[in-house]
């Protein structure tokens, strides 16, 4: 009697047991297995084309779909379906647009990668946050001695985080901790003493000491003020600001923001956290961010976070929130592909020390 598999195997599915099916069809329960079994062999057939075509490649190296096809009296589909099958158990074969099929005995030459990737446009910039003038711990003269070093190392830019003066009305019990207590006296002691250099812009945001406090209330913006009083002072916003470094149909950004808040016990942590802020299409290939007066350079989802360090001494208001600053500057120096990506990167830190002097 014939039976066919197919009808077997439907009342399989539907719940039907071998045992019964056998009953049926007057046969043991054994031949009953058999046939699905045998079913089961179209899938083992397929196997060995997959076998048989990996063997004529092991031979060849390359041979064209519809040779193989020819070869094994097969539909080209089926060596296509083979060829994907060698793929997916780890083989290294290829389909070409004009159907060849490779097999690569040795990994493939790795031309898309050359050290060109690594090569680019290369920016040298100088970095500077939380100067903090006017107040009675400001690293006004090693902010001088920065600015030097810019100049000598012949740079143009430099960026400012945030924070350039120290503000009125911050924090409680500020006003024994600063020597130019209104807006005007500040303005005034930025536009003589922050650093001007030939040659040297100072492009930057403002920080919460700039616009928050006393001078927030009336709606003053120092930052705005110097930057209306010295041309080599260029105002970005307040508090943040993006720079692309790329070319407008491959930028490469620089997010300058100041921050907010406590740092975290873990700087990296604040890092990761600012990262995450991002969305996947807006992401930053460096944020520069002031404000904690700490120094550190992270990745964090591709973002280069750096945490600039600060012009400003340990301040009584410091020591009570348990924080010792980090004074000093950063040279960054970025390598932008012609694609807009960041390949390189050298945060160059220079770093005082309170108290040492030559
Ligand atoms: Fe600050
Ligand atoms: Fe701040």
């Amino acid at each position: 009697m014939d039976i066919d598999p197919d009808v077997v195997r439907k009342r399989l599915d539907s719940g039907e047991t071998k045992t019964e099916i056998a009953k049926d069809y007057g046969v043991s329960r054994h031949a009953i297995r058999r046939l699905v079994n045998r079913k089961k062999k179209g899938a083992v057939k397929e196997s060995e084309l997959t076998k048989k075509v990996h063997k004529a490649l092991q031979k060849s190296g390359e041979l064209d779909v519809e040779a193989l096809a020819d070869k094994f009296n097969v539909p080209p589909k089926k060596i296509r379906d083979a060829v994907e099958q060698l793929a997916h158990d780890g083989y290294r074969v290829e389909v070409d647009d004009v159907s060849a099929v490779t097999l690569h005995k040795v990994p493939p030459s790795r031309n898309n990668l050359h050290k060109s990737l690594l090569e680019g446009e290369e920016h040298v910039i100088g970095i500077v946050s939380d100067t903090h003038l006017s107040s009675n711990e400001e690293a006004l003269e090693e902010l001088h001695l920065a600015y030097d070093i810019f100049a000598e190392r012949g740079i143009t830019e430099v960026l400012h985080a945030g924070d350039w003066t120290c503000g009125s009305g911050i924090f409680r019990g500020q006003v024994s901790e600063i020597k130019n207590h209104t807006f005007e006296q500040q303005v005034d002691y930025l536009v003589a003493n922050y650093p001007k250099r030939d040659g040297i812009v100072t492009r930057g945001i403002s920080g919460n000491h700039d616009i928050e406090g006393d001078f927030g209330r009336v709606g003053a913006n120092p930052v705005v003020a110097l930057a209306n009083q010295r041309d080599d002072i260029d105002f970005l916003g307040d508090y943040s600001a993006w720079i692309n470094y790329g070319s407008d149909n491959a930028p490469c950004w620089m997010h300058l923001l100041h921050g907010k808040g406590g740092m975290s016990y873990s700087y990296s942590y604040k890092a990761q956290k600012l990262a995450d802020g991002y969305r996947s299409e807006r992401k930053p290939a460096v944020l520069a961010v002031g404000h904690w007066h700490v120094r550190g350079a992270f990745e964090a989802r591709g973002v280069q976070v750096l945490f600039p360090a600060c012009f400003e001494w340990q301040s009584p208001f410091l020591t009570r929130l348990g924080l010792s600053p980090a004074v000093g500057f950063h040279i960054l120096t970025i390598t932008i592909g012609d694609d807009g990506t960041l390949v390189k990167m050298i945060p160059e830190y220079f770093r005082f020390v309170e108290g040492r002097t030559v």
